[in-house]
């Protein structure tokens, strides 16, 4: 049986946090070690640039999500872990695609309506301000990401779902004129868990209110200490429902342990000790990894040379998909 192929991209902005492991990349490794299942990791930093114009921040997340998901045991041989910067044809097809892309269909993006209504609701000011054209065009760059390999599932959180759908319409209208070139894509939500934040929002960068999933162990208690919970005195029992300690511990817990949690909540555990429970059960599950994506940070070469090896096996897909691309839109040698 044919492998299916899962391709999700990371925008390298921010640093990885608890709500990122468990939603994306937990996941995502255990599916890199199902022989059923081929799977295209990248670094989307072009796309990071979309939203971050700080260079040193750009390469410092780069740096520390490829850490991660190599530290997290992404399975290399049944997996191509690349950065996008490093595939040339990318941006190429992206720009094939533009041309082949309708103008209105863009408009329809959320990511970019959003950012018009935000601008409309201050009396006054230009619908477009602050708005580039690669804000306008990332569905488009994302079609390219996903098109190029064709990727057959896209594991992606909920904002995204839009986005894939867009591309599978640019692959089918290319197809319909060129001739049948592209697979057509389909999104995935992820089923990892949605994780609530310090305050009890969603963890979120853009909310500040995130746990760093490799911060040394002693940082990983002093945010977890953080997290908002209410007057409760030590035995007076507490309510799983609304708590998020509860809903982090059961994202980290086996069914025992999320019974465990449970019991001790009813019976009237301390908050403070609740939270030395937590930060033991997520050291245990993390700190292997953590010790080995120190050594990736300490060793940049290493790292450096991982991901060349990964674009250059991306490559190999690229390069004759490309190649195939240009023969049908007629750029192509004269004399051929
Ligand atoms: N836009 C995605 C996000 O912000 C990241 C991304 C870029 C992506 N290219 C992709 C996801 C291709 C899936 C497939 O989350």
């Amino acid at each position: 049986m044919a492998k299916t192929r899962y391709l999700t991209g990371i925008t390298t902005t921010g640093t990885p946090h608890l709500g990122n492991y468990v939603g994306a990349i937990r996941p995502a490794i255990e599916a890199s070690k199902n022989p059923d299942i081929e799977s295209f990791y990248f670094l989307a930093d072009y796309h990071a640039i979309v939203k971050c114009h700080d260079p040193k921040a750009i390469q410092q997340s780069t740096r520390e999500i490829a850490a991660t998901w190599l530290a997290l045991g992404l399975d290399a041989d049944n997996s191509v872990f690349y950065r996008q910067s490093d595939v040339p044809e990318i941006p190429e097809l992206s720009w094939v695609l533009t041309c082949m892309t309708a103008k209105g269909l863009m408009n329809r993006a959320h990511a970019y309506k959003g950012a018009v209504q935000e601008n409309v609701a201050v009396e006054g000011s230009d619908p477009d301000k602050g708005i580039s054209m690669g804000l306008f065009s990332y569905p488009i760059l994302m079609s390219a990401d996903i098109l190029i390999f064709g990727g057959q599932k896209i594991p992606v959180g909920k904002d995204q779902i839009q986005h894939v759908e867009m591309a599978r319409d640019i692959a089918k209208r290319f197809n319909h004129h060129f001739g049948e070139t592209f697979v057509l894509p389909e999104a995935v939500v992820g089923d990892g868990a949605v994780l609530k934040g310090l305050d009890g929002r969603k963890m979120s960068k853009s909310y500040g209110n995130t746990i760093p999933l490799f911060d040394t162990s002693k940082k990983l208690q002093k945010s977890i200490n953080k997290i908002k919970t209410n007057l409760l005195e030590p035995g007076d029992p507490k309510d799983i429902d609304d708590s998020t300690l509860f809903e982090i511990w059961q994202a980290f817990a086996n069914e025992e342990q999320t019974q465990y949690m449970q019991e001790q909540f009813a019976s009237g555990i301390a908050w403070g000790q609740a939270k030395k429970e937590l930060h033991a059960l997520i050291d245990n599950e993390i700190s292997e990894a953590r010790e080995r994506y120190m050594h990736y940070m300490d060793n940049l070469d290493d790292l450096e040379a991982t991901l060349l090896q990964g674009a250059e096996k991306a490559r190999s897909y690229s390069k004759p998909l490309l190649a195939k691309v240009r023969e049908q839109i007629g750029i192509k040698p004269l004399n051929a």
